[in-house]
């Protein structure tokens, strides 16, 4: 039997996180391929996720995506025992409110910007050459496009740039 695809779901005890999980485990190819299938939570709660095949395991470690220690515990455990990491779903984020007092800035970007990019630093070393891979799940809200236009033609520059150069 072939060894088992590690999958890792950041954030999945609830929302897209639960639903990626409970989406996989119903994938008729993953119910073909063994997998094991960290679903990971802040609490590090049992989520009771069905398995529609024993050749599923599902775990539920704790990983705060914001903490280091946590990180690295969680990375050692995975290190030590699993080794290859197939799919780093990276799915935990906040969203706070749609109003944007400065109070509430840095959460979102300790979390959805420099939480992602620990967990993927940490985890990038065991990913599986060449098939694995990181999958982030982002926000409209974050595209810098409406801050940033594209020129209306690429022999001109952008708005922004040209009334800097009268600055
Ligand atoms: N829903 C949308 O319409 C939408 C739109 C665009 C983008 N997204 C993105 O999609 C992802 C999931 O959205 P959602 O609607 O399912 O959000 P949600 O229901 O608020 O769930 C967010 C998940 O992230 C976890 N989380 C937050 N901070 C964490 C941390 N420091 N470490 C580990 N886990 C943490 C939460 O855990 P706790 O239960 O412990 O708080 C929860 O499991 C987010 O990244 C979000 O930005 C969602």
């Amino acid at each position: 039997m072939s060894s088992p695809k590690v999958i890792i779901v950041t954030g999945a005890n609830r929302g897209i996180g639960c639903a990626i999980c409970t989406s996989l485990l119903s994938h008729p190819s993953q119910i073909s391929h063994p997998i094991t299938l960290f679903a990971t939570s802040r609490q590090g709660s049992n989520l009771n996720l069905t398995t529609s095949s024993s050749n599923q395991r599902n775990l539920y470690p704790s990983l705060d995506i914001t903490s280091s220690s946590s990180i690295s515990t969680f990375v050692l455990k995975l290190k030590s025992s699993y080794g290859n990491v197939e799919v780093l779903i990276n799915n935990a984020g906040v969203n706070l409110d749609s109003d944007f007092p400065p109070s509430n800035a840095r959460k979102p970007l300790d979390t959805n910007y420099r939480g992602t990019l620990d967990v993927c630093t940490a985890i990038l070393p065991l990913l599986t050459p060449k098939t694995g891979r990181i999958v982030n799940l982002s926000s409209a809200g974050s595209s810098l496009d409406p801050f940033n236009p594209p020129s209306p033609s690429a022999s001109e520059p952008c708005p922004r740039l040209k009334t800097s150069t009268s600055w």
